[in-house]
């Protein structure tokens, strides 16, 4: 008679931790586990690459405070976006690398670096091309692991959302800056600044 509890779920065996029954579950649904986690490490190197990036853009449209607003709720968007999914990382039997140029080199955007002439319209063309970048990422994501990885999937879909969101924001503010059109958004400002209303950890020490 075989010893396994009844609780034993496929190939885990009843308190074997050297599987996960999270992982095993979606390699039976037919998605590589190991490569969905190595994806999310790049992707979340772009997010925190673009984070560190965005706060030397911020400081370079001095003087043009609603677009410092903007892009603060951009960068600070960015850093919930790194911290929603690197519990996942480790979830999914990974770890951050333990060297950030490793972690930055494999980053799934390239560096938003400030452009060598940084007049406003320069700096707006960095950022929405930074946002475009991580429309594509997460909607990569999605594709991945709708209707399999739900907890993934439910991460990067509302990550993808706020992108689509700040991509509006920059088309609307390039627009006027360089071309004097009217390009609208449809936003206004977040509540406070990078409130991340889709993508938020939950706040430690939070009242109800
Ligand atoms: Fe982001
Ligand atoms: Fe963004």
């Amino acid at each position: 008679m075989s010893n396994e509890k009844p609780h034993a779920t496929g190939t885990v065996a009843s308190g074997d931790t050297s599987k996960r029954v999270g992982m095993e579950t979606l390699r039976e649904r037919g998605i590589d586990p190991i490569e969905l986690r190595e994806k999310l490490i790049d992707a979340i190197g772009a997010e925190f690459t673009t984070y560190y990036y965005y706060t030397n853009l911020r400081m370079h449209l001095a003087g043009n405070e609603d677009y410092k607003e903007i892009t603060e709720d951009a960068r600070l968007e960015d850093r919930a976006h790194f911290e929603l999914v690197v519990p996942r990382v480790y979830e999914l039997g990974g770890q951050l690398p333990n060297d950030i140029r490793e972690f930055a080199d494999r980053a799934s955007c390239p560096d938003a670096a400030l452009p060598e002439d940084p007049a406003p319209e320069n700096v707006l063309t960095e950022l929405l091309e930074a946002e475009r970048c991580a429309i594509r990422t997460w909607s990569e994501v999605c594709d991945m692991t709708e209707g399999i990885d739900r907890r993934t999937y439910d991460m990067a879909q509302r990550i993808l959302q706020e992108e689509i969101e700040h991509e509006a924001w920059f088309i609307e503010l390039l627009s006027m800056e360089r071309d004097g059109n009217v390009n609208p958004a449809g936003h206004f400002i977040r509540g406070e600044p990078g409130d991340a209303p889709l993508s938020t950890n939950r706040r430690f020490n939070e009242s109800a």
